[in-house]
């Protein structure tokens, strides 16, 4: 049987490769769907946990996890030698930048080699690690051809962006459209028909280079219109206007506006990364990406920013910053997620500690703060007692997760340093808090 009927008929089997935020869900669905799906790791302990039915993304249920296992149709995996099992390849790989701000693929290429190990006739291969235009076709597919198979004749590739969106309670892997390209007519047939059995919408566009083009734009316009809200912030803030309030009034337009919110700085895998993809690529073309770079030169100075607001605010206590007792609230990059990727809550302490204060932190959903590209700070999350809150000189919200207490946290605290507007609602002791 041909691979477009394989998957037109659901006889297709999924591999997915990297179980992360991405890979994991997207698993799930085709599992749910009834496809016979395994999963591909190097990551063992990822592969032991899911083989044993349990979850490590806290927003992604053990329940969920346990069904997937129980379904006797799918099984996760080191060894890819098994990718020959598989018809279908979606590649979920992280694509993080080096640390002179340049695209980092090696995740990719590595996995293209790996995928040599097991690469057949008839295979569809899908990247959808977010990424530079030409990637699929002019990275991957040769690396995949070292094989000997030639790309589009004896196996196909595609690329197809990713839209995750951790733990938005209105979108979900199988309600998002997913856009799909590829350079040939049948490798668009079958990308189409393979996420067509699990996506409420497929959008095609022509090429591969399209797609991967269409995610970097995604993201590019939500890093500019955050930098813009966050100019807003500053220069409202020396005027002494209430940059929420402003947002809030000018999204009551129902036309031609889209509220974007201020706060202590990118954080996540995709926004402060992926736009530089395309800075570094449009070298080549000797072209600069000018909105790109200044939206990060307004982003990557908020918790300078932010810092300084501190400052202000314990010197209205006649406090220094030096010697001062300073409580984080959140590590995550967003609410309610436990991804600490990229967040500005680990520059916000290092630009602390180096000023001389002594950092604590609070995150319900990190415990510990992990390893990180850039960091290695060693803290473990403290409890929120009335006693530890009232102890600090100041508490800093960086990450305001919806469990946060905060009328208590701004009963007990000193002083409260809000980036996130997540007072907001609180109506006693108003005057301990400071918007940043
Ligand atoms: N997290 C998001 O919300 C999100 C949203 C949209 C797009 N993306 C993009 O999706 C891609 C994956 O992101 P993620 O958040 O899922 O990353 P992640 O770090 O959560 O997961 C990646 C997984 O890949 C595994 N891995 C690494 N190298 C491998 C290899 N050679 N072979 C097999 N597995 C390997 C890792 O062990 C890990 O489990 C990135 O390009 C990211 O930019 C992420």
């Amino acid at each position: 049987m041909d691979l477009l009927s394989k998957i037109k008929e659901n006889k297709a089997v999924i591999g997915v490769v990297g179980l992360g935020y991405v890979g994991l869900p997207l698993l799930m669905e085709f599992v749910e769907q009834g496809f016979k799906t395994i999963g591909f790791d190097i990551d063992g302990r990822k592969v032991i946990k899911l083989n044993a039915g349990q979850s490590y993304i806290k927003h992604i249920s053990e329940d969920r996890v346990r069904k997937v296992r129980d379904s006797k149709i799918f099984e996760a995996t080191t060894d890819f030698k098994r990718i020959s099992e598989v018809d279908c390849i979606l590649i979920c790989v992280p694509t993080p930048l080096t640390k002179h701000r340049e695209p980092d693929i090696s995740y990719i290429v590595n996995t293209g080699k790996a995928l040599l190990q097991g690469l057949r006739k008839n295979q569809l291969v899908v990247l959808e690690s977010s990424t530079y235009p030409g990637t699929t076709e002019d990275e991957l597919k040769p690396i995949l051809e070292e094989s000997g198979l030639k790309g589009d004749v004896d196996f196909w590739v595609a690329f197809s962006p990713e839209r995750e969106d951790p733990n938005n309670p209105k979108f979900n892997t199988r309600t998002i459209p997913k856009v799909v390209g590829a350079n040939t007519q049948y490798a668009r047939d079958l990308v189409q028909a393979l996420y067509e059995k699990v996506i409420v919408q497929t959008v095609p566009v022509s090429s591969s280079q399209a797609a991967e083009a269409t995610k970097l734009l995604e993201n590019i316009f939500r890093s500019v219109n955050i930098a813009l809200v966050n100019e807003m912030k500053m220069i409202l803030d020396r005027m002494g206007i209430d940059v929420w309030e402003v947002i809030n009034a000018a999204s009551t337009k129902p036309f031609g506006y889209m509220p974007f919110y201020p706060g202590p700085g990118l954080g996540g895998h995709c926004i402060p990364i992926d736009p530089f993809y395309l800075t570094w690529k449009a070298r080549e073309y000797e072209m600069n990406t000018k909105f790109i770079e200044l939206a990060g030169e307004i982003n990557t100075g908020m918790p300078f920013w932010v810092v300084n607001k501190v400052i202000d605010a314990l010197n209205l206590h006649k406090k220094s910053i030096n010697g001062s007792k300073i409580l984080l609230l959140g590590a995550a990059y967003k609410k309610d997620i436990d991804d600490p990727r990229e967040s500005p809550s680990f520059k916000l302490i290092e630009i602390m500690e180096e000023k001389g204060a002594h950092v604590d932190y609070n995150d319900p959903y990190v415990p510990e703060l992990p390893d990180m590209r850039m960091y290695d700070i060693k803290k473990k999350s403290v409890e929120l007692t009335a006693e530890n809150i009232s102890a600090y000189d100041c508490v800093l919200i960086s990450t305001d997760h919806s469990v946060y207490d905060l009328d208590f946290i701004v009963e007990h605290a000193k002083l409260v340093v809000d980036t996130r507007n997540a007072t907001k609602e609180v109506l006693k002791n108003r005057n301990k808090i400071v918007k940043a």
